[in-house]
This record gives C-alpha cells, sequence and structure tokens, in this order.
C-alpha cells in the first residue's frame, strides 16, 4: 500500500473533519508552543507539500518560507486577509479557500444582527430577565426602527454582499451599495461615495473583504455620516471599522446602534461596549452552522483531493 501524504494541520479543527484527513492523510499537528513550533519547523519544514488552515488563523510569509517544498494551503473559510497570496503565488504555492458554500449563511447572520440591533431584540430580552417588564419600575420599552422599507446600505457587493441585497427584497428595502467598481450583474444602484452612502442609509452592512486596503475604511467621518439615525452592521473583519471611534460613537449615541459579528482583536472586545445598550454582539459566527461548516469542511477536503490528484482545485485564489 503506498504511503499516505503528509499534510500539516495548524490548528484544531471540526472533530469530524480531523478523523476525515487523519483517513486520507498522514497528518501532522503544528506544535502550539511557540519554541517547539520553531524547532519543528527547523527539523521538519520541507517534509511537507500541503497546509490545512483556516481564514481565521490564516498562516504567515516566515512559516511559508519555512515550508520549503509547500504547493498549497488549503484555508478553512473565505477570507484572504491572513494569507500573503501574492507572496504564496511568487513561491508557487496555490492558495485554496471555501468560497460560495458560505454565502447564505453570512446573509442571514446580516439579516439577524439588522433586525436584532433595529428591533432592539437582545435589548428587550435583557428587559425581560431583569424582571423589568414584570415590575413596571422601569420602562416603557423604548421604541425600535422599522426595518421593512429602510434604506439598506451595503459597503461590498461581492459573493456575501449580493446575497444580502437579495434577503433584502422580502423586507421591501431601498438598496444601495458601494465598493471601488459598481458590479455590472447586479440591479442595485451603485454609490460611488461612501459618504453619501453612510448618510444615506438606514443600515449600513460592512461586507468587504479585510486586510490592509479596507483597514478603517469605515473611520470617525463615515460614522458621523451615518448619525443618530444610522445602525451599522458588521459581518467583514474587525479591521475594516476604527473600534475605538466606533465604541466612542456609540458612548456618545452619535450613531442609532451598532451590531458587530467581528472586532479588530478577536477574541478580545473593548470593555466600554459591554455596559452599552446600543450595541449587540456575537463571537465571529456568521459562517457557523452545522450546515455551512460541514460544506466548508467538505470544500477542504475537495481541494487537498485535487491537489493530490494533480487537478485543478475546486477553489483557489
Ligand atoms: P468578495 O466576493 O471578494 O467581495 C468582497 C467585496 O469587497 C467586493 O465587492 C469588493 O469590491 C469589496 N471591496 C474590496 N475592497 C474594497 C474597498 N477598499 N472599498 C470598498 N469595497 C471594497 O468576498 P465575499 O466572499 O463576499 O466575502 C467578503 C468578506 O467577508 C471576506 O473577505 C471575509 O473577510 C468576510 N467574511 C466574514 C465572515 C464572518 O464569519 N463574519 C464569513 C465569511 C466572510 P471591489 O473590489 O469592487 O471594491
Ligand atoms: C470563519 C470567516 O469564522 O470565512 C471566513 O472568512 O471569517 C468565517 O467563515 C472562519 O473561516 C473560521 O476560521
Amino acid at each position: 500500500m503506498r504511503d499516505k501524504p503528509k499534510v500539516l494541520q495548524l490548528l484544531k479543527l471540526l472533530p469530524w473533519l480531523e478523523e476525515r484527513l487523519s483517513a486520507a492523510y498522514e497528518v501532522v499537528n503544528l506544535p502550539s508552543d511557540a519554541a517547539q513550533r520553531t524547532d519543528f519547523l527547523a527539523k521538519h519544514g520541507a517534509e511537507f507539500t500541503a497546509v490545512v488552515t483556516s481564514a481565521a488563523y490564516g498562516i504567515d510569509n516566515a512559516m511559508m518560507d519555512q515550508l520549503k517544498q509547500l504547493k498549497v494551503i488549503s484555508s478553512f473559510g473565505v477570507g484572504l486577509d491572513k494569507i500573503d497570496v501574492a507572496h504564496a503565488k511568487a513561491k508557487g504555492v496555490a492558495v485554496a479557500y471555501t468560497p460560495d458554500v458560505l454565502n447564505d449563511c453570512v446573509a442571514d447572520l446580516a439579516f439577524a444582527l439588522l433586525l436584532g440591533i433595529g428591533r432592539r431584540v437582545s435589548e428587550g430580552d435583557r428587559f425581560v430577565r431583569e424582571g423589568h417588564w414584570s415590575s413596571g419600575a422601569v420602562g416603557p420599552f423604548p421604541l425600535g426602527f422599522q426595518v421593512s422599507k429602510a434604506k439598506l446600505g451595503i459597503v461590498g457587493l461581492g459573493r456575501i454582499g449580493a446575497t444580502i441585497a437579495k434577503r433584502s427584497t422580502g423586507f421591501e428595502m431601498d438598496v444601495r451599495y458601494h465598493s471601488r467598481k459598481p458590479v455590472a450583474s447586479e440591479p442595485w444602484t451603485y454609490e460611488p461615495s461612501l459618504m453619501a452612502l453612510a448618510l444615506w442609509a438606514d443600515f449600513l452592512v460592512i461586507i468587504t473583504s479585510g486586510g490592509a486596503g479596507t483597514r478603517h475604511l469605515i473611520n470617525r467621518e463615515v460614522l458621523e455620516a451615518l448619525g443618530e439615525k444610522g445602525f451599522l452592521i458588521n459581518v467583514a473583519r474587525g479591521t475594516v471599522v476604527d473600534e475605538a471611534a466606533l465604541v466612542d460613537a456609540l458612548q456618545h449615541k452619535r450613531i442609532a446602534g451598532a451590531a458587530l459579528d467581528v472586532f479588530e482583536s478577536e477574541p478580545f472586545v473593548p470593555k466600554e461596549l459591554y455596559e452599552l445598550d446600543n450595541v449587540l454582539m456575537v463571537p465571529h459566527i456568521a459562517s457557523a452552522t452545522v450546515q455551512t461548516r460541514q460544506a466548508m469542511g467538505q470544500r477542504v477536503l475537495d481541494n487537498l483531493d485535487a491537489f493530490f490528484k494533480q487537478q485543478p482545485l475546486v477553489s483557489s485564489a
């Protein structure tokens, strides 16, 4: 029987995915201790042609360089902000990832957040649990903002942004979007100015790519433009929003509210946000459903399988 190909796994994955990987490959886990890792890479770095990582964990250029025979990175996720694709390409390393299979779930969560913050869902839940409704001592519970027929601004009309726009039709929302160029295949109104979009929108949903190109795209000025009638929803990357400016805007009620799946220094969240009722926070769960994580894991396997069979990767950057 032929030896199984070796695969280097950089982080813990879903148990079923680890089982499937181990059935097909000789999987070696990268040591979690920093000193052991350096030693391991120096001794064994040249033994691997394939690496499995995730969008959240990524792989840095130094590690790519230490893996002298590396030919493919199979990443669990669509974001490429923690993988330098240009560096990989220059070294002849292919970057495989999992686009499209998560569009629906990320768009669903964007709407869950939008509805949650607009209609004060988590705030209402706290109000009931804390006994304020039954005691009648605090109240009445404040009015929310109507989502149906509201103005939806989408920043980034890519695969997921377009899916969010499609969801909005059920709510009869007026949709405009901003990105660096218009998307000819989509019917929505293109807004070349991000500031103009923020001024116009009731809900501004951020779903651009992350990385240096979008760092702090949503800054103090954009938040001022969104203003006290506007809600910010971020399902892209924490780095796209200037978090200090956002905290300040929320504390001083210069925007109506924010609903956040992602943060600048995950899993750490600014403590000031814990105190505020005008923010809704979840722990980076936009793609975290059984069905979508299954599809993402399957794509990681399919990409590796294609690589070792010397076939075209199913999805590569
Ligand atoms: P995509 O199809 O590549 O779309 C990215 C969009 O961002 C494009 O519309 C692009 O348009 C726009 N964009 C890029 N740079 C921009 C800039 N400087 N200004 C304005 N717009 C810009 O990617 P996708 O599959 O939709 O995913 C988008 C991102 O969502 C991923 O990169 C990932 O970081 C994030 N994500 C988060 C989760 C989560 O769990 N929260 C899950 C999946 C994905 P132009 O190129 O025309 O500007
Ligand atoms: C996941 C994501 O949380 O795909 C992405 O870019 O941010 C999310 O789907 C991530 O892949 C897990 O590492």
